[in-house]
């Protein structure tokens, strides 16, 4: 079905007043999503302790990720951010044998490198695979760093810094050859691109609903292959962890069969609503329309930025990258600033400015950024 983009922008309110290109920081407010959070007032004033409502929600988030993902729900961990699902997997694993090595790549958000760091104490090596000279990272890199003492490849699947997407396949390849298992950080690519958790054959995904997912911050995702689930238990628990949580039995840990047994304690409720609602409307538009969308937005942006003089650095090929186009600037923060002066709303991470694309942009929001880019390229270009 061919979907009615234009419609679609109507949507969300803020794209009447700005040029709204930060989905990888947070994504654009729905009408949809903020009735989700209303109605959770509602709720809350009419019923107070909603239990089943909490429960229901929750396990709403849980079906609808696993169907984003390609999963069964049972293979799904709802959690509170990125950080609380690697937790509980690293609390689940052994560093103590030979097999003690974690193998990240130099394009890792902050958590997902230094949660590993945190467990050299119980006897992990963490090795980071660096960049090639023209700054990506090929498959080539990860054969060096992987081999039988590896235990994970924890990687990410589009880089937040400069928007570069690894070759996933390969480096799964890789890993299998030597008999360790791989972790995809998905936060920057989930909901911008089409995920198939089985087609990449990864063993562990986590991602967020702030992004590209039109949810909100306080609730994330863990998705665990069906066939690590039983052998892993978790030593970072809680009662929403136990294969039944109405027992409150308090002489022993039984963790739950599932991926459940990733969880902690409380759901995040009222974010429960909210990513509700935000994969409901996502899944209605289609990750793989979205795909099709973003890569074209992306590719205009880049031609357009090549035209004006200054080129990006996210790679040019639709393989190699996500939803996400990184400039180069001799001062990345007061750039954005100056665009945010002009209803341009991006971000800036080291040295680049990102504009982040999602479907609800189209061709004029390209433009918008070009133009303000070429009058400003004198004082903040590269340098
Ligand atoms: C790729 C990636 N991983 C992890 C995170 C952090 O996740 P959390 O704050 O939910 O732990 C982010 C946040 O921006 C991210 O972009």
């Amino acid at each position: 079905m061919e979907q009615n983009f234009a419609a679609l922008r109507k949507e969300f309110p803020v794209l009447q007043r700005k040029t709204y290109l930060n989905s990888g920081s947070y994504c654009a407010l729905a009408h949809e999503v903020r009735a989700a959070f209303n109605a959770y007032m509602e709720d809350r004033l009419l019923v107070g302790a909603n239990w089943d409502v909490w429960v229901t929600k929750n396990e709403s988030v849980r079906a609808l990720v696993a169907k984003l993902l390609h999963a069964s729900p049972d293979e799904i961990a709802v959690t509170a951010s990125v950080s609380a699902g690697l937790n509980a997997l690293a609390s689940a694993l052994r560093f103590d044998g030979p097999r003690n090595k974690v193998v990240v790549s130099d394009f890792e958000f902050p958590t997902n490198a230094q949660i590993w760091h945190a467990q050299e104490p119980r006897g992990a090596r963490v090795v980071h695979v660096p960049r090639a000279p023209d700054g990506y990272i090929p498959p080539e890199m990860f054969e060096k760093a992987i081999d039988e003492n590896t235990q994970l490849v924890a990687i990410t699947h589009v880089c937040f810094r400069n928007g570069a997407k690894l070759d996933i396949p390969s480096i799964v390849r890789i890993a299998r050859s030597k008999g360790a298992k791989v972790l995809l950080d998905c936060y920057q690519s989930v909901g911008s691109l089409d995920i198939d958790v089985k087609a990449l054959d990864v063993d562990f995904a986590v991602g967020g609903m702030l992004k590209y997912l039109l949810g909100t911050a306080g609730i994330g995702f863990l998705y665990a292959r069906d066939s690590c689930v039983q052998s892993l238990v978790p030593t970072n628990s809680g009662w929403f962890a136990q294969a039944e949580i109405a027992a409150m039995d308090i002489t022993a840990n039984r963790p739950a069969s599932t991926a459940r047994r990733f969880e902690a304690g409380t759901p995040p409720v009222v974010n429960c609503y909210a990513a509700e609602a935000g994969l409901k409307l996502l899944l209605r538009v289609g990750t793989p329309a979205i795909e099709k969308r973003n890569f074209a937005l992306t590719r205009r942006c880049m031609e357009r930025l090549e035209e004006i003089g200054w080129p990006s650095i996210t790679p040019p090929q639709d393989q190699r990258r996500g939803a996400t186009v990184a400039v180069p600037s001799r001062d990345s923060a007061r750039l954005s600033a100056e665009l945010m002066q002009r209803d341009i709303v991006t971000s800036h991470r080291d040295e680049n400015v990102r504009a982040s694309f999602h479907f609800y942009n189209n061709d004029d929001d390209v433009e918008s950024f070009i133009a303000a880019m070429k009058d400003l390229r004198a004082s903040f270009g590269p340098r």
